[in-house]
């Protein structure tokens, strides 16, 4: 992946594009009014995007690109704030100061949901197997500006980490993680997860058996994994579907 800057852009923003390169060890390349078209022609790589008030990617042969927002967990945080119940931190009990690892990190939405429910004395691991998916995601955290206080904490407190998820929990104690959570690619569109839908030419699809069993290992209460309502993965890799009416995604779960 290559680093360049919107196209008009203060120094401030080319100070930090070229920070952000230094810091990952890419190559920074100077906009000079060329088309994100023409740059990766020049370039034949993903290009991340620094601009005033967002971080992009632009994902080499995927036609749009990606700019980090909070999506539907923007809404879902609101709901929280208001007192409604999230099915995410109903269903993994989530508490204020437990440990949360986000096994399939993606645009980050459920970690910043969590992340609002264990609060400033817990702690949540988000670990995401793209590189590129994994800088825009650490570096959207950190510059994103919202009102909501609640969701800015979260983000900030939230640990990014590059890696395969099998590799990652390999390295991690026994029963070292309060939940360890899994969130694959749906193979059905759903509606509600559009932004996802911008990632799924790059997101792996699979979750095997060897990750499973990592991860009750690792959990020190729960593995969660949502998925499809029809999919088979609930009864194959062990996990009890809880069923919920109207939506099209459900959540099983392992008690450890
Ligand atoms: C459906 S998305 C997750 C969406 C996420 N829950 C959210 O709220 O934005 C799945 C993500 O998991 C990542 N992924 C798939 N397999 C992985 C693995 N073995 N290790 C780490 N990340 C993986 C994909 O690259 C993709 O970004």
């Amino acid at each position: 992946m290559i680093v360049t800057t919107a196209g008009r852009y203060s120094q401030e923003t080319l100070a930090l594009a070229i920070d952000i390169a230094t810091r990952y060890k890419l190559v920074f390349v100077n906009r000079e009014k060329r088309s994100i078209s023409a740059i990766e022609e020049r370039y034949n790589d993903d290009i991340l995007v620094v601009s005033s008030d967002s971080i992009s990617i632009k994902l080499s042969g995927v036609e749009k690109p990606i700019v980090y927002h909070p999506n539907f967990a923007m809404v879902r945080a609101k709901r929280i704030i208001k007192g409604e119940v999230d099915a995410l931190v109903e269903t993994s009990k989530l508490e204020q100061g437990m440990t949360f690892l986000d096994c399939t990190a993606g645009l980050g939405a459920d970690s910043i949901i969590a992340g609002m429910a264990v609060g400033q004395t817990g702690k949540v691991y988000a670990i995401e197997k793209d590189f590129s998916l994994y800088v825009m995601l650490k570096e959207g955290m950190n510059q994103y500006k919202s009102h909501l206080d609640e969701i800015i904490s979260s983000m900030r407190q939230i640990e990014v980490i590059h890696s395969d998820h099998v590799k990652y929990l390999e390295n991690l104690e026994d029963s070292s993680i309060d939940i360890v959570y899994f969130d694959p690619m749906f193979s059905t569109e759903i509606e509600e997860s559009q932004g996802i839908q911008a990632i799924a030419t790059v997101a792996n699809q699979g979750l095997t058996t060897k990750a499973v069993e990592e991860a009750q290992r690792v959990a020190k209460r729960k593995v969660i994994l949502k998925d499809h309502y029809r999919s088979p993965r609930f009864e194959a890799l062990g996990f009890e579907q809880v069923k919920r009416k109207s939506s099209k995604f459900h959540y099983g779960i392992i008690e450890v």
